[in-house]
């Protein structure tokens, strides 16, 4: 069985570092899993108000998230918490009350940034919002990458072999993470 996988890239910039680990994790994920971006950058700010005639962005985000079987988070850390955009993206998919599309599915969190401490609070903000949208998250291997501004070669790869390997190992634990919640 092939699992669908939601990504969220939390960077709206052409040449986000985060978007670059996402695609190069979409190269090395295994075969069970198929790994698309789904965008965030066109979902006007969350307003209940506009529920009763929802932009054609929302219904598009909610039906792209909501046919995926699982959800891969890489995001950069912006003043030591989540992009507001990606936040954005999750208040979107979470309502009208009782339709969210996040329940149940299993997500992973990877922080990407250049400075040293690797998005760790975007990391774990991201993971308080996660327990309430009831999503299991994978919680090992815990990914901070650090140093991320020397991390891709011109061809958009990691070029460094121990960043690479570990890359690996987590988009391998979260496959087996899916299959065990999807059992
Ligand atoms: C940043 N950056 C940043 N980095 C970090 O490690 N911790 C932080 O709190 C912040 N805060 C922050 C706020 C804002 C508004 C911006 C624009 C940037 C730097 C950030 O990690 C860097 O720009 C990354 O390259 C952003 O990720 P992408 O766009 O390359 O994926």
């Amino acid at each position: 069985k092939k699992f669908q996988v939601a990504v969220l890239v939390g960077s709206l910039r052409q040449d986000s570092l985060n978007r670059k680990m996402a695609r190069a994790m979409g190269r090395l994920a295994p075969s069970s899993l198929v790994l698309d971006i789904v965008e965030i950058g066109d979902l006007t700010l969350y307003n209940e108000d506009a529920e009763a005639n929802a932009p054609a962005a929302w219904q598009r985000f909610r039906s792209e998230v909501g046919g995926s079987d699982a959800v891969l988070f890489v995001t950069p850390e912006y003043n030591r918490s989540v992009p507001g955009a990606l936040k954005n993206a999750l208040d979107v998919g979470s309502r009208p009350y009782g339709e969210s599309v996040w329940s149940g599915k299993p997500a992973a969190v990877m922080t990407v940034s250049p400075g040293a401490i690797g998005g760790f609070g975007a990391n774990h903000h991201l993971r308080q919002s996660l327990v309430f949208l009831d999503m299991p998250v994978l919680q090992q291997p815990e990914a901070y990458i650090g140093g991320a501004g020397k991390l891709f070669d011109e061809a958009g790869e990691i070029g460094v072999e121990g960043t690479r390997d570990f890359v690996q190992t987590f988009i391998d634990a979260f496959s087996a993470w899916i299959e065990r919640c999807k059992a």
